[in-house]
């Protein structure tokens, strides 16, 4: 064969990482289960590069050039498993399959050691950017065998978005699973973002009274400092945008109930497993799935909330002003979290991840890309081992330097009765790490009171339980 990739699955991210590969003077061969798709590919986009359109299983794998290395684009879940199934008889030793889907990384880890056994290398690959990004340039998360990253990544090298200095946005994320447990978290981080902007919008609509006109014109000024990113401009776009058949607003048309495929989900899940406090995200899963419960909600349309003067223009514009500080410190607390749970999920995994890295390729390509990325890999890079983003001096002076007006906005939302639940959650967590005591001391107290669960002493090692029942005397757990 001669074909350096192949592609399987063209539906539209396959087709567009198809045609990346090719426009990018790699040759292509293509494979999809429904012929006429392929043939399609081929017409449309034939003259973009060299394509090998293949109509069989057996003819995709005499395409490709030795080791072969060949792309999974469906939907995660059984199909992949199928799909897998189909190729792997085909292959021989040292040959690469790569899924580019949205997998599980507990599947990815099941796949990857079921292919090792057989001889074949197996790359799980998280890959974001959305359709635009997977033509132009995606972010690219590759797990795997460090020996096919060494055959695969000068290929994605060629295909990933560039950042503003040039590195392309891949490298290799670590063993197994790792690529796509950070896609996970780049989607939990995604979730959060999302859900922080959205409440800035509901204060600056509710309490301060502005339009979603002034708004997106808000949010464009803020793009220009340091919020600099891709979900808060395309917000600005979204927020500007008129519906064609009412003349309304956009965002007053569309249904207040907002959907999820799963990896914000995931991200919740595997950090309760992992025991890492990711509040902002769990925060951000809820309030999409709270939006769908329509019962509840009309249920509860009776409810009293609070009667609150509204805002003269001097205060809401300093009101803005104060949404914004409140929007970039929770955005470093929701950071913080999710780089707490690679950490955490590269040390269960032994994943040996480089945190400074994972900044550096969500720089440009993916959907959480940000001018903040840049500053968070700073840290990471200087310090491998850095704890966490809020003990690095840059952010805890950023996060102090905000924290009044942080408090201030979430005090608004609270007496005026609008949910902040991810802004919230970001300064509860702000301020219970600050916290010299917790009262994490009387939960102890309390489940050794009931359950006899012991407890550890400050001033003495060893475990300990109060005989609560009877003369209350203390002693060895
Ligand atoms: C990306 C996106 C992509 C997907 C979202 C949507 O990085 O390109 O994350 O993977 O479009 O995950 O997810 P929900 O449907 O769950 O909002």
């Amino acid at each position: 064969g001669t074909a350096q990739i192949g592609v399987t699955g063209l539906a539209v991210m396959g087709r567009n990482l198809a045609r990346n590969f090719a426009r990018n003077g790699l040759t292509v061969a293509l494979h999809n289960r429904t012929v006429s798709k392929t043939r399609a590919l081929v017409d449309e986009f034939g003259a973009e590069g060299t394509f090998v359109p293949a109509e069989s299983a057996e003819e995709f794998v005499a395409a490709l050039e030795r080791p072969r290395r060949l792309v999974i684009m469906v939907k995660a879940g059984a199909a992949t498993d199928a799909v897998i199934e189909e190729f792997a008889p085909l292959l021989e030793e040292g040959d690469v399959i790569i899924d580019g889907g949205n997998a599980h990384f507990a599947d990815t880890r099941r796949r990857e050691k079921e292919l090792r056994e057989r001889g074949i290398h197996f790359v799980g690959v998280g890959i974001s950017g959305g359709e635009e990004g997977a033509l132009h340039g995606p972010s690219i998360m590759p797990g795997g065998s460090t020996e096919s990253y060494a055959s695969l990544g000068p290929l994605l090298e060629r295909i990933a978005a560039k950042a503003d200095d040039g590195t392309p946005c891949v490298a290799h994320i670590g063993p197994d699973g790792a690529g796509h447990f950070v896609k996970m978290v780049h989607n939990g981080i995604e979730y959060a973002d999302m859900q922080l902007i959205a409440e800035a919008y509901h204060l600056l609509r509710s309490v301060a009274g502005y339009s979603p006109a002034k708004i997106a014109e808000t949010f464009r000024t803020w793009n220009t400092g340091r919020l600099d990113s891709y979900l808060i401009d395309i917000t600005a776009e979204v927020l500007a945008h008129t519906d064609a058949d009412t003349g309304k607003p956009f965002v007053d048309i569309v249904a207040d109930q907002a959907e999820q495929k799963g990896t914000g989900r995931w991200t919740v899940q595997i950090a309760l497993d992992l025991g890492v406090p990711v509040s902002g995200i769990a925060e951000a899963v809820f309030a999409r799935s709270l939006s769908g419960h329509a019962g509840l909600r009309d249920a509860s349309q009776s409810l009293p909330g609070p009667t609150a003067a509204p805002l003269d223009e001097a205060e809401a514009a300093r009101f803005a002003d104060q949404v914004e500080q409140a929007l970039y410190a929770s955005k470093i607390v929701s950071y913080t979290q999710g780089f707490h749970q690679i950490q955490a999920g590269s040390e269960e995994y032994g994943w040996d991840i480089d945190l400074g890295s994972v900044a550096s390729l969500w720089r440009a390509g993916c959907i959480i890309r940000a001018a903040f990325l840049d500053r968070i890999r700073a840290p990471y890079d200087a310090r491998r081992d850095l704890p966490s983003l809020l003990s690095d001096k840059q952010f805890a002076e950023d996060i102090g330097a905000a924290q009044d007006d942080w408090r201030a906005v979430i005090a608004a939302a609270v007496g005026q009765g609008v949910p902040t639940p991810g802004f919230s959650a970001a300064l509860a967590y702000y301020d219970a790490l600050r916290a010299r005591r917790l009262p994490a001391a009387l939960t102890q107290g309390q489940r050794d009171f009931f359950g006899a669960h012991t407890y550890r002493r400050t001033d003495r090692e060893g475990s300990f339980h109060t005989l609560w029942g009877g003369d209350r005397s203390e002693v060895a757990g």
